[in-house]
């Protein structure tokens, strides 16, 4: 759990939409847990946050259960200066065939929720883009680069990412924006549609795993806990800590600039620096769990990239964030909170006593 030294001194409550998914679950933990009042919106169930109530210490939780499309924003608002926005449609997959809902979630929300934000004087936002809207690209991302998403879902997320950076550029208020694109998370609570989570479930079942592809394909997997950290650190705004006349760089033949990254409006990757293959992570499930994975390849899916690498240099010079939780440590926590939440009828602790639902190793 991230420290209180994370949070910068904030005046009233904090909100965090999306707080019912997978990354705001654990926000909204550790802001609770740091004795902040958060208000969640979510239009899915969120009383995973309010079922034991808060601990001694802990900061309270009010839920707000709406679209953020349409639901009323400025009630949620009032007296706010510091939102986290990572409510969206997620999922590069989907996205070709659900385009009319990633526009609703992913854009139209999220252009609600600025001008809600501009309306009620609400001074930061801090959101999550994705490394999906930099689309294949080799070697590593750097921010600068001219984004190519190759997806509906990564074209929807660079929209988003772009209208927030647009109302950070008004004259007329004193919005600061932080877009932090997030590579692919996991740990505990990982979305179930996601490799991480469909591969560890899979081998603790003695299923197959579905791999699309040879699994060469690469990802710069971040736990999400350090997710958490890296929005914690965006949480004040201020002028870049390093020398940001350096910042503005070529990168290839693909050098952009971005005139309106300052200190109103930031881009900042969160990923490691290193990836590895999903043949790789099948390699240290088996390794971690003493089951060998069954896995089964199968056709590439359109829109998927081949490799992402997040440059993490603009983040470290500006947050001072380095991620702490080596990919091995993740993933063990991660099998771990999977054992836990099966049903108990094909629990993995008979398969390792012996009669196995898992192939051995
Ligand atoms: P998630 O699906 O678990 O959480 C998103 C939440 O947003 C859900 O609870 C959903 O109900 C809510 N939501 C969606 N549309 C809404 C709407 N119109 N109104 C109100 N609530 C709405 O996803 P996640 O993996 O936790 O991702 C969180 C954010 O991080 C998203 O913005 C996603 O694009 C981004 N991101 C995630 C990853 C990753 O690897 N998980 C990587 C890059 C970026
Ligand atoms: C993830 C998230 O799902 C996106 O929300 C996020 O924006 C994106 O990361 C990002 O980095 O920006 P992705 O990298 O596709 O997207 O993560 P997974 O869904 O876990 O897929 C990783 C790889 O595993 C992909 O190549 C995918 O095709 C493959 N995969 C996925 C399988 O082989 N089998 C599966 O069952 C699921």
């Amino acid at each position: 759990m991230p420290s209180d030294a994370y949070l910068p001194a904030i005046a009233g409550d904090v909100v965090v939409t999306g707080a019912a998914g997978f990354i705001g679950s654990h926000l909204v933990s550790a802001l609770r847990h740091s004795g902040r009042n958060v208000t969640g919106v979510d239009r899915r169930d969120m009383s995973v946050h309010t079922e034991s109530g808060p601990a001694p210490g802990e900061g309270a939780f009010q839920a707000r259960t709406g679209d953020l499309a349409t639901m009323d924003l400025g009630s949620c608002l009032k007296g706010v200066d510091l939102v986290f926005h990572l409510a969206a449609l997620p999922g590069v997959r989907p996205s070709w065939t659900e385009f009319p809902e990633y526009l609703h979630c992913n854009v139209l929300a999220t252009q609600r929720l600025l001008d809600a934000c501009v309306q009620a004087g609400v001074g930061r936002v801090v959101m999550a883009s994705s490394s999906s809207v930099y689309g294949g690209a080799e070697g590593a991302m750097h921010e600068e680069m001219l984004p190519r998403p190759s997806s509906p879902y990564g074209v929807t997320k660079l929209a988003a990412e772009r209208l927030a950076l647009a109302f950070a550029a008004r004259r007329d208020t004193a919005l600061s924006v932080a877009a932090l694109r997030f590579f692919t998370v996991y740990g505990p609570g990982q979305r179930p549609d996601m490799f991480i989570s469909r591969m560890i479930r899979a081998v603790l079942l003695g299923r197959p795993v579905e791999v699309y592809g040879d699994g060469t394909q690469i990802r710069d997997f971040v736990y999400v806990e350090d997710v958490v950290r890296a929005l914690l650190l965006a949480a004040a705004p201020g002028r870049p800590r390093g020398d940001s006349a350096t910042d503005h760089r070529t990168v290839g033949d693909q050098a952009v600039g971005d005139p309106a990254d300052d200190d109103r409006a930031e881009v900042l990757n969160v990923g490691t620096g290193s990836s590895v293959s999903l043949n790789r992570l099948l390699e240290l499930t088996a390794e971690l769990t003493g089951l060998r994975p069954d896995a089964r390849y199968g056709p590439t899916r359109v829109g998927d990239v081949g490799a992402t690498t997040a440059d993490p240099g603009r983040t470290r010079e500006r947050l001072g964030f380095r991620p702490a939780t080596d990919l091995r440590t993740g993933l063990a926590a991660q099998i771990e909170w999977t054992r836990r939440r099966l049903d108990p009828a094909h629990r993995p602790d008979r398969a390792l006593g012996g009669t196995a639902t898992g192939r051995r190793a």
